[in-house]
């Protein structure tokens, strides 16, 4: 497992080749709507990894973000995400994650997100901990009053602005600010390496959370979706994640706000 760990690393890193020499245009086209944006860097850089993980654990499926599943039946399944952070990556903005996980049986096993533009990897293995660049990370033990609240928009579903607006504002009044990044995976590994203590976003694949959530776990975090319930990893889930001191009181004061 760590020899397989290792050559995802490496792969993933080597994907981050792909997204830091893109050309100026990136070939931009609308999917589901004017905000769901989609590069040929996302194909391209989806396809080499799914033909290099697969070429490291041939028995196992493939979900990504860009291409139709293939057996996600299967013991082991990648769960992969090449570029989160899309409409960053086409502004310039250096906030993009390269997220790769591996679940085995529903759970996940691995997790690495890349961010190719600061050259930091987030890397975890179930039961191993947590790690930036190989230096041990771990969530913060401060309450959301002393915390830095992360949140996401679900901006492909409109019908979530105003739930997801009212949550942030309670975030806001409750905690020192919020943030909004533009990319889930590095969401999750931002409060995994201390940078802030909670993020939630009300609708997300499970290619955007699939690594993160093990990385923010394996760093002493809690994740679950906003009910309290665990997370799924075969359809869509919200999302409330925190270090152990303040997850409690993200579900409370997401259940607050109706
Ligand atoms: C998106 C980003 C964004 C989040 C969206 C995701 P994509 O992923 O993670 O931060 O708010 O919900 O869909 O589309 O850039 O891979």
């Amino acid at each position: 497992m760590e020899q397989l760990h290792q050559s995802i690393i490496d792969a993933v890193r080597e994907a981050g080749v792909i997204v830091r020499s893109a050309d100026e245009d990136k070939g931009v086209k609308e999917k589901s709507g004017h905000q769901d944006l989609v590069t040929r860097y996302d194909g391209a850089v989806q396809r080499f990894l799914e033909e290099r993980l697969l070429s490291l654990l041939p028995e196992a499926g493939f979900l990504g973000e860009e291409d139709a599943p293939n057996h996600t039946e299967r013991e082991w399944v990648f769960i992969v995400d090449p570029i989160d952070g899309t409409t960053n990556f086409i502004k310039g903005i250096p906030i993009v994650g390269i997220s790769v996980g591996l679940a085995h049986n529903g759970q996940m096993e691995q997790g690495v997100v890349y961010n190719p533009y600061t050259d930091e990897m987030f890397t975890a293995r179930r039961g191993h901990g947590a790690f930036c660049n190989g230096k041990p990370i771990s969530v913060t033990s401060n309450p959301l009053a002393d915390g830095i609240s992360f949140f996401g928009t679900s901006l492909y579903y409109p019908e979530l602005g105003d739930r997801s607006f009212a949550i942030a504002k309670k975030l806001f009044e409750s905690s020192l600010d919020v943030r909004r990044l533009g990319a889930a995976s590095l969401d999750l590994c931002y409060v995994a390496a201390g940078r802030g203590e909670c993020y939630f976003e009300c609708s997300l694949f499970p290619w955007d959370y699939a690594a993160g959530s093990l990385i923010l776990e394996e760093a002493g975090g809690i994740v679950t979706d906003m009910t309290g319930a665990p997370l799924r990893y075969d359809r869509k889930c919200s999302l409330a994640a925190a270090n152990a001191a303040s997850h409690q009181q993200l579900l409370d004061l997401i259940a607050g706000c109706g």
